[in-house]
């Protein structure tokens, strides 16, 4: 139990025959660290819901290794998939489409959509190649825990529980899939990830992002999905003057209160913090550097026991929407919005 394996290939069969005895097999994908299961085997995939402490009305993503496999979870396709997966698989791009009723109900929590996705990681790849069958997999974080995207995250989350993890080194992309939604005219972003809305446009013309009103479609998008030991507090506004101001007076209040304190920013901002005491984490130069360092900075902060954690809002654009969609959950969906000269 808890083991890591290197993902060598007979390490990749040693997992693939834990999953086909009904077992639970953690592995790399390209976005974060999921947690396996044969979808059809309806015993190995309600442990995966006890295992993460996850309530049952929330689904689970399929993963494929071959989009010829679609038909075998999912019915009455719509022609725009090809054109999507063409593009965006593998890779980041979860779709929702009609499930096959064949696939247990437990998977897609009852709902008559299944939400599939091709994952851009060999190891991955190879894993579900081997079994046979698509792997039902969330995230293999612990319910309200940050998404894991290395194999250590896995292990301090759900190490006594499951037979094996991957190792496949930390995740590229660092922020989980996008979830879209096909059976609705148009489609709708469930939830913002590794592939931009931008992106999506350019061939579906208008997409519609998921808001707060018909959140009960997307079951897993809680307001506050992650609910770190330490307070959020996600800052934004007009000009990044006016918001660094801000934060650097709040920051100086709570440590003259005695409280320690965390902070979120670019590598570029992180020499206005130079106040002593205080635990900083950088989400780097870029948005997608940002997007790759979100999670197990959250974690990193977390040990080492801030009360507070002060981060910047990062522009809404490309992979920043779920940047900042992750951040905004983990702040209880409050955004501090800091006015022009104060
Ligand atoms: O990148 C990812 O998507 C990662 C890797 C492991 O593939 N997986 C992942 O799974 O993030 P999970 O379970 O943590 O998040 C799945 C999200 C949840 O918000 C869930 O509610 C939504 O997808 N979802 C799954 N099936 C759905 C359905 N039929 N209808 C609406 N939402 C669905
Ligand atoms: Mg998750």
């Amino acid at each position: 139990m808890g083991q890591i394996l290197k993902a060598s290939p007979e390490a990749i069969r040693l997992a693939a025959e834990r999953l086909k005895a009904g077992g639970l097999v953690a592995f790399p994908t390209e976005t974060v660290y999921g947690l396996g299961a044969n979808a059809f085997n309806e015993e190995a995939v309600a442990r995966i819901f006890a295992v993460k402490q996850r309530p049952l009305f929330d689904p689970l993503i399929v993963h494929l290794a071959s989009q010829q496999d679609l038909p075998v979870v999912a019915e009455e396709i719509p022609e725009v998939v090809g054109r999507l997966t063409a593009i965006f698989w593998p890779g980041p791009l979860t779709l929702l489409l009609r499930k096959k009723s064949s696939l247990p109900d437990i998977v897609t929590a009852g709902l008559p959509t299944v939400a599939v996705r091709l994952p851009r990681n060999e190891v991955a790849l190879a894993l579900i190649k081997e079994c046979g069958f698509p792997l039902a997999a969330p995230s293999a974080n612990s319910f309200g825990r940050p998404s894991p995207t290395s194999p250590q995250h896995v292990l301090e989350d759900l190490g006594e529980e499951i037979d094996l993890i991957l190792d496949g080194g930390e995740t590229a992309v660092g922020v989980e899939s996008t979830v879209l939604d096909l059976t609705c005219q148009p489609p709708v972003i469930l939830r913002p990830g590794g592939v931009s809305r931008e992106a999506l446009e350019e061939v579906l013309g208008t997409v519609r992002l998921v808001s707060e009103e018909d959140l009960p479609r997307s079951p897993g998008q809680l307001r506050r999905h992650y609910a770190p030991r330490a307070e959020v507090l996600l800052y934004q506004g007009k000009t990044r003057e006016a918001v660094i101001a801000a934060m650097q007076s709040k920051l100086r209040e709570l440590r003259q209160g005695g409280h320690r304190v965390g902070l979120l920013v670019g590598e570029g901002d992180l020499a206005r913090f130079s106040e002593e005491g205080m635990v900083v984490e950088s989400l780097g130069n870029s948005l997608d550097e940002a997007a790759r360092r979100l999670f197990s900075a959250l974690r990193a902060l977390e040990k080492q026991g801030v009360e507070f954690i002060l981060a910047l809002a990062p522009p809404r654009q490309g992979i920043g929407l779920a940047v900042f969609d992750r951040l905004l959950r983990a702040a209880g969906s409050k955004l501090i919005e800091v006015k022009d000269g104060t």
